[in-house]
């Protein structure tokens, strides 16, 4: 404990005043507090199985046991990783045929997780870029800004989400990325866009590359959902592997967090296409010294359990099932709300965009106050933009909470 009269109290007591909660975690406070035994948390971003519970995959237990059997030794890891898991993990992205990565100008790092990735990336932009600004899309996933301005870069906003529609304002964002500086940095969900479940179809896609590659843009994907969206890691990675082939020189932060569900093993990757190998290796040397004095090394666990799976075919075919199995529950119960809305509660609105949307996270339209109005009568938790996590969404409850909604929407 320090002292009143300590200097640093002094300067900490007197200059900051206590932080705003996250406005997540405020909400399982909120959920954690109400005594209603049919309350339920649709404001977590984690995989709920049909029981509600969280989810260890199967595929995960098993390659735990061999790692286990094996009694690895706990020593450090270099600064940018487990080699194999970095090979890996960079094949899943880019794919296995991809040219970058047969040419040996891919730069990576093992990363903490998808938001340790992001930071590495905007740490190097803010050192090495010419511009220290990022472009989002309104809105975005709420840490971004975060990241990216406490890597001392500015963050600047392009259109995304149309309210009108519950869709994406194509126009409204190509407009935004032809009017922006030449050479800006554009940030990009890669798929799964959180929080609105809003993804650019892949024509859509290809007009945002020649748009990108015209104004002479980097595009930095963050691709959190490699898999969780549609099911497929080669359909999620359409637009990353897209952009490559169209010869865009990349950022991109991975995780492990979702598709393998090791979300505490804090497991991703930052990766950067080169021009040329020797690139490459300038790069992969200042992303080292980056790293070195931010964390020095990153842990060890979560890479062995990703690469066990991934190097072994039985175990990555059995794993990518698991991933399907996952993204379909998502979409079943995409389709159940929908229908209980329409069918069983015959709500007029129109719920066509629960199901358009894809991935984890639904953007219902609803106003902050039938938000509210949602917890106080039915003890339904949820952020107030109105994003549900569908994740948190079971056969047990979803019938509720399409009532909820529907009265909640009632006009
Ligand atoms: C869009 C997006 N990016 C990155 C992350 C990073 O997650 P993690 O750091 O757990 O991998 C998340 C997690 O919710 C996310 O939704």
């Amino acid at each position: 404990m320090l002292r009143s009269s300590h200097p640093l109290n002094d300067f900490f007591v007197a200059s900051n005043p206590i932080g705003p909660p996250d406005p997540i975690l405020g909400v399982t406070e909120a959920f954690k507090k109400d005594a209603n035994t049919l309350k339920m948390n649709l404001g977590v971003g984690a995989y709920r199985d049909d029981q509600g519970k969280p989810y260890v995959l199967p595929s995960v237990r098993t390659a735990e046991q061999r790692l286990t059997a094996q009694a690895l030794d706990k020593e450090y890891l270099g600064i940018t990783g487990h080699g194999d898991y970095v090979r890996l993990a960079a094949e899943l992205a880019y794919g296995s045929d991809s040219a970058p990565l047969a040419e040996g100008r891919v730069a990576a790092v093992q990363s903490l997780s998808g938001t340790g990735a992001l930071r590495i990336g905007g740490a190097f932009l803010q050192r090495f870029y010419q511009h220290k600004k990022i472009w989002m899309p309104t809105p975005t996933w709420g840490n971004h800004g975060a990241i990216f301005r406490d890597c001392g870069l500015e963050t600047g906003s392009y259109a995304y989400y149309d309210k009108a529609t519950c869709g994406l304002d194509f126009e409204g964002m190509k407009a935004d990325l032809a009017k922006i500086p030449d050479g800006s940095v554009v940030l990009l969900h890669a798929c799964a866009h959180n929080p609105t479940g809003v993804d650019p179809t892949e024509a859509q896609w290809r007009e945002l590359s020649r748009l990108v590659r015209d104004k002479g843009h980097v595009a930095f994907f963050d691709m959190a959902y490699q898999g969780f969206a549609s099911g497929d890691t080669v359909k999620d990675a359409f637009a990353l592997r897209h952009f490559v082939a169209e010869g865009h020189q990349v950022l991109l932060a991975q995780s492990f967090a979702k598709n393998m569900g090791l979300y505490g093993e804090r497991v991703g990757l930052f990766s950067l296409v080169a021009a040329e190998k020797e690139e490459k290796t300038r790069v992969e040397s200042q992303l080292k010294i980056l790293v070195r004095p931010m964390y020095s090394n990153p842990p060890l666990t979560g890479p062995r359990i990703v690469s066990a799976i991934l190097a072994d075919d039985a175990l990555r075919a059995q794993w990518l099932d698991e991933v399907k199995g996952m993204a379909d529950r998502i979409i079943a119960m995409r389709t159940q709300l929908k229908d209980h809305l329409v069918n069983t509660f015959h709500s007029t609105k129109s719920w066509d965009h629960i199901t358009d949307q894809i991935g984890m996270f639904c953007y219902t339209g609803l106003t902050p106050e039938q938000v509210d109005r949602l917890k106080s009568e039915f003890s339904i938790y949820l952020t107030r933009d109105g994003r549900i996590s569908i994740a948190g969404i079971t056969s047990g409850n979803v019938k509720r909470l399409a009532e909820g909604i529907a009265a909640v929407t009632r006009d």
